[in-house]
């Protein structure tokens, strides 16, 4: 059999230079359609996209994941394109995975395993996991990254600055800069898996009196900025939770609420990645949160726009919301567009607005609030001059959205009200600051 080898590696980053091609094809086509009138098939060109984007894996799907939820950054077809993306990359071959530890741990790197799996048991974003066992008989997980993922992240934000400038020529709902620059620094603090580690320290020290939600143990002597080995956490996707009793439902959706919300609503940092693969749940229904390689750090004042955001909504009080939408980093807000932000600000709170056992909403086409940011992008269309999206705001409306849809599809019955309430009723932007501050020093985040 043959491995995946470095000559084959360099088919990966060929791939990535054939999506730049089709990509400013794509770009060439649209603007013809809208300055000449010129009709494309959109359908077809999609269909060329996707096979450009093929075999691809990693930082671009992640872009294509958050594209997703900004309506019409990408026409219909093409958003559909990216959502297909499967990461279906050939993985790294046996003789390469042991060049690669060599480079990572010297060349008697298996002298510290028991054993380690020689095919990989995941695919990681810029790599892939391996199982393996040290001689204390602790089963780990060891995530190797790709060789030049810097290259290919580079690669990524080219092509996202031609979607997004594609995006920007046809329509001037929402300007994109800040978005950019958001993507651009997650993506490239990704690639450090150092970082990645300090920052799984971190987690597991904030949830430390949490006895329902468990983080991996870094091994440090077995981690390197390129590799991360940490204690492996046996679970099962939350998709396979949707057929139980909804009591376990509720449980399993309480201790997803705590994992995301409490380093929010006392540290004022967030898992940013609340993606399907990044968690798992135990058989007494605890949760296991993996991958810390996109935490968002908030100033603390932003935490607290997120909570008067929400006493605004509840008391239809709008002064207040100009006020909180400030925080946010909103600028130069006319009331028109006050009032259309607030639309989408209504569905994300709603079910926090409520003081009653519900469940959230349907996932209307798939895409859990696809349908109202539709309508907001829409209207902000309308009203014209467009608006500068803060760059807080992306990962923290991802994970709002990632974790209604996972609320979704637990079709959980809480009164979210007194949840949120529960957990916001110490809040203190004080202390959220200086929790923060010792922390990341802690840490080595700062
Ligand atoms: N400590 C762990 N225990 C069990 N499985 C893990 C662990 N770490 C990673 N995995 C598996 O590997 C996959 C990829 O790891 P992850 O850290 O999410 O990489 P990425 O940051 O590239 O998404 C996860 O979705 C999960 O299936
Ligand atoms: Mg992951």
């Amino acid at each position: 059999m043959q491995d995946f080898d470095e000559n084959s590696m360099g088919g990966r980053v060929k791939r990535y230079g054939r999506v730049s091609t089709t990509m400013a094809g794509l770009a060439a086509r649209l603007m013809g359609e809208k300055f000449l009138g010129i009709k494309i098939a959109r359908s077809d060109h999609a269909a060329e996209l996707t096979q450009a984007l093929g075999n691809l894996k990693g930082p671009l799907m992640k872009v294509g994941q958050i594209l997703s939820t900004i309506p019409e950054a990408l026409p219909a077809e093409y958003a559909q394109a990216f959502q297909q993306l499967q990461s279906n990359a050939p993985p790294m071959g046996w003789a390469f995975v042991r060049r690669r530890m060599k480079a990572e741990l010297g060349v008697d790197w298996e002298k510290h395993f028991q054993n380690f799996s020689q095919e990989a048991v995941a695919a990681a974003s810029l790599g892939q996991v391996h199982k393996a066992t040290d001689h204390k008989g602790r089963v780990l997980a060891c995530k190797l990254q790709y060789p030049d993922m810097a290259s290919a992240i580079t690669a990524d934000l080219n092509q996202l600055k031609i979607i997004f400038s594609i995006y920007e020529a046809y329509d001037k709902a929402i300007k994109t800069s800040q978005i950019y620059d958001e993507l651009k620094d997650r993506l490239f603090e990704e690639l450090d898996y150092v970082r990645e580690a300090n920052a799984c320290r971190m987690y597991s020290h904030i949830l430390r009196h949490e006895k329902n939600i468990h983080v991996p143990e870094v091994i440090d002597e077995l981690s390197t900025t390129r590799l991360l080995t940490s204690t492996w956490l046996e679970g099962k996707k939350i998709l396979t939770y949707v057929d139980r009793s909804v009591e376990e439902r509720n449980i399993v959706a309480m201790n997803m609420f705590r994992a995301w919300y409490i380093p929010l609503y006392f540290y004022g940092i967030i898992h940013g990645d609340p993606h399907l693969g990044n968690y798992t749940i135990r058989p007494d229904h605890g949760v296991n949160l993996l991958d810390f390689g996109c935490i968002r750090v908030f100033r603390p004042d932003f935490v607290n726009g997120v909570i008067e955001l929400y006493r605004a909504l509840q008391n239809n009080d709008m002064e207040r919301a100009v006020h909180a939408y400030e925080i946010w980093g909103f600028k130069n807000l006319s009331k028109e567009k006050l009032e259309t932000l607030s639309i989408w600000a209504r569905f994300l709170y709603e079910p926090v607005l409520e003081d009653r056992v519900r469940v959230i909403g349907e996932a209307k086409h798939g895409v859990y609030g696809r349908e109202t940011a539709q309508k907001v992008h829409q209207k902000l269309r309308e009203l014209g001059g467009g608006i500068t999206i803060p760059r807080e705001f992306v990962f923290m409306d991802r994970a709002a959205l990632g974790l209604g849809s996972v609320f979704i599809h637990l079709q959980a019955e809480i009164n979210w009200h007194q949840l949120f309430e529960d957990m916001i009723k110490d809040f203190d932007e004080a202390s959220i600051a200086k929790n923060q501050k010792e922390i990341l020093t802690q840490f080595h985040l700062a």
